[in-house]
């Protein structure tokens, strides 16, 4: 049932047998793509196959590398609705601003595609006990699918990581460890236990599925715009997984012949200027982005310093013609506050530096006002009460109310 050929290494083209278990190239120790027979694909799956099928990212299942359909562990990954933003579009002078919103998906953000997909895959493999570095939301979807397939799962996160992000990984029966460090310190831990302890290291791009995952997002994005895609997407970047995973899925729906024009949009991976290794790697030409000193950034989920697929992401944004940016942390809390207030979407504070992006991209003429335009809502802004600080009005209901204060 699987079109699924073989692995192949992002960096060095190195070929690795799919039916076994692998994390990064032996040879260079960088992450490996799935490839797939897309000639066959094309053949069998014809995208009528679509019609009728549940609205969950499993609809694209002959896209998708599990082999038996048995194996997939889901909590129902439903197909994230795309939001007209109007009064959003008109705040930044713009004829047509879409939210793709990805807080609906169980724990409350992206993440949940791509462990859905990496979970299954161990799964599959007959894998029992899996590990993960966090910024957080990772973390709370690694504890919840483990626990849905019966997994022993170790978390190891930033000792200040989002406290709900601790707590649903506490609540999922995960091992959680609270780290003096950053995920790179976390993801250190991860590699040195895995000969120790025995678990399979499912951090970002360190195993191949997670990112077919993320491919579901494209995939999905693709049909709700009727196979045309948008001109600009929007993403916050932290390991890359999301932005590298939708670029994939472009290129395989253009194969299939899926897409009524071949024009794909411009790809602008967004960071915070407290931790903006990506950005700096692209204003300086450089395919490989040098380590991000002292990161620091509310937006927790980009807060990642080094990215192992940091080349994938550079790659990606500059075939679309995009650009990696980053935007004021300082800010991160004024868009949140006018995306929830014109809205009513509770904008997560990585996504946030999105709306920076445009902002600036507007103004260099770099995004013009009348291109179809998608930001990636990815995450739940319930989920970071910490970057939410100011004080609500209080009043004494023993006494009488003053109503001219409110
Ligand atoms: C809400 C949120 N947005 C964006 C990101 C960054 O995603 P990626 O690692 O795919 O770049 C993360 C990662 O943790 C996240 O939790």
């Amino acid at each position: 049932m699987s079109f699924v050929t073989h692995l192949e290494c992002a960096n060095c083209g190195q070929r690795y047998d799919a039916a076994l278990i692998h994390n990064l190239c032996t040879a260079c120790q960088r992450p490996l793509w799935v490839r797939y027979d897309l000639p066959a694909l094309k053949a069998a799956f014809p995208k009528r196959k679509l019609a009728g099928r549940p609205p969950t990212m499993w609809r694209y299942l002959e896209m998708l590398p599990v082999r038996d359909a048995v194996h997939i562990v889901s909590l129902t990954e439903t197909v994230t609705p795309i939001l007209e933003t109007k009064r959003l579009a008109s705040h930044f002078g713009v004829e047509r601003l879409y939210m793709k919103d990805e807080s609906r998906l169980p724990t409350g953000s992206f993440k949940s595609r791509g462990m859905a997909m990496a979970i299954s895959k161990a799964k599959e493999f007959g894998i029992t006990k899996v590990a993960v570095p966090t910024a957080g939301n990772a973390g709370g979807a690694l504890a919840a699918y483990a626990a849905r397939a019966g997994m022993e799962a170790f978390v190891f996160m930033p000792d200040d990581t989002p406290v709900i992000n601790q707590k649903e990984c506490f609540l999922a029966g995960a091992k959680t460890f609270l780290v003096n460090g950053l995920i790179t310190d976390c993801g250190r831990i991860v590699g040195e236990g895995k000969a120790k302890k025995g678990w399979f290291d499912v951090s970002t791009l360190k195993e191949p599925y997670r990112i077919e995952g993320k491919k579901t997002m494209g995939l999905e994005l693709a049909e709700q715009f009727d196979w045309e895609l948008p001109d600009v997407i929007l993403y916050p970047t932290g390991g890359g997984t999301g932005l590298i995973g939708m670029w994939k899925a472009f290129a395989e729906l253009d194969a299939l012949g899926w897409l009524t024009s071949p024009k794909k949009p411009r790809m602008i991976s967004c960071q915070s200027d407290g931790c903006a290794p990506i950005a700096e790697a692209f204003r300086k030409g450089e395919r490989f982005a040098t380590k991000f000193e002292n990161a620091a950034t509310i937006a927790s989920g980009i807060r990642v310093p080094a990215a192992v697929g940091d080349f994938m992401i550079l790659d990606a944004v500059r075939e679309s013609g995009g650009v990696a940016m980053a935007t004021p942390e300082a800010d991160i809390p004024r868009w949140m506050q006018l995306a929830a207030s014109s809205e009513g979407i509770a904008l997560c504070p990585e996504t946030a530096v999105c709306l920076g992006a445009l902002e600036v991209l507007l103004a260099q003429k770099k995004i013009k006002p009348d291109e179809r335009i998608l930001i990636f809502n990815t995450g739940a802004a319930q989920k970071y009460p910490e970057a939410v600080r100011e004080k609500l009005s209080r009043l004494d209901c023993t006494k009488p109310i003053d109503w001219e204060a409110i």
